[in-house]
């Protein structure tokens, strides 16, 4: 399997030279290449990763294979972009399904990528940050298992951002120490993502908001025009979808086109193996 092979160099095929260089370490620079962001600032850089098939699958939604390594067919480059992501967000947030299909999942850059643990520490001081990124996780139902590692582990702080009616049905368990539980939302409503990131946002020294999905959650951040840049990884791989089978595109719940179609540039390819990493813009 791939992730037992060790990490290569992603080949870069376009990069831009907009944007702020950061200071990735010597080994990171050898696997990814340079890396720019928009300058930090306010409003915040809010930027999405996800993986999909080349027939646009991101999830099978099989019991057992829902997640994203599934797709990338646990892909170590892949991880190593995941990792790298991670280490440059303040925030990252995702929604109860994402966390459903995942459930053992930290959103930390070492949990996706252990093995550049040191180099995501090293880029994470280097750019002012002190402890793993905060982990965000959208439920307006509240129906969430608060003994999940995420929560119960310590190990990252977490904000649970979910509606009256939610912060009831949560406030049934034991809130672990670490763990926010902000209502903002009107019960049983879809919350909007910019009252989602507003609140994140609240957190001193917010500037960069990743976010990991899943699709639905997204589709709320796209409809409200919040998100900068997608990066995007295409795996080689023909899932194939039957009807009704709910195998989920990156962009679920919310139609754009043909009467309001997002279109992105194109800003960054780079190649690792088999598999594309697509940068686009949506600035
Ligand atoms: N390939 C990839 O890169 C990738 C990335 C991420 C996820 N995925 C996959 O996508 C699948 C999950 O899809 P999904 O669409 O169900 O994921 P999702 O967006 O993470 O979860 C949807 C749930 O999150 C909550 N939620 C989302 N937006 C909300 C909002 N605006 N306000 C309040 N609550 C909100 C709701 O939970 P409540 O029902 O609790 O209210 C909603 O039912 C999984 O199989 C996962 O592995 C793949």
């Amino acid at each position: 399997m791939s992730q037992f092979r060790p990490l290569m160099p992603l080949k870069a095929l376009l990069t831009g030279d907009k944007g702020v260089l950061l200071p990735l370490s010597a080994k990171l620079t050898r696997l990814y290449g340079s890396f720019r962001l928009p300058k930090a600032g306010s409003p915040p850089y809010v930027f999405s990763n996800f993986v999909t098939t080349l027939d646009g699958v991101v999830s099978l939604r099989t019991r057992g294979h829902a997640a994203g390594g599934d797709i990338s067919g646990f892909n170590a480059q892949d991880r190593m972009v995941m990792g790298l992501l991670r280490a440059v967000a303040d925030v990252v947030i995702v929604g109860s399904g994402t966390l459903a299909a995942d459930s053992q999942q930290i959103w930390t850059p070492e949990a996706i990528c252990p093995e550049l643990a040191s180099e995501y520490a090293h880029l994470r001081k280097a750019l002012g940050g002190s402890g793993p990124p905060i982990n965000v996780i959208a439920s307006g139902s509240g129906s969430l298992n608060l003994r999940l590692p995420v929560f119960s582990s310590g190990r990252v702080p977490v904000v649970i951002i979910t509606t009256t009616a939610g912060a009831k049905r949560l406030a049934r368990q034991r809130i672990p120490a670490g763990v926010e539980i902000r209502a903002i939302g009107r019960s049983g409503a879809e919350i909007a993502a910019s009252a989602i990131c507003s609140e994140v946002c609240r957190v001193r020294g917010v500037k960069r908001v990743l976010v990991e999905g899943g699709p639905r959650l997204l589709a709320d951040f796209y409809k409200q025009g919040l998100v900068s840049e997608q990066f995007l990884t295409l795996a080689p791989q023909i899932a194939g979808r039957v009807e009704g089978d709910g195998r989920p595109g990156m962009v679920m719940g919310k139609v754009f086109a043909p009467r309001n179609p997002l279109w992105g540039k194109l800003i960054d390819v780079r190649q690792g193996g088999t598999l594309l990493f697509l940068r686009y813009s949506f600035a």
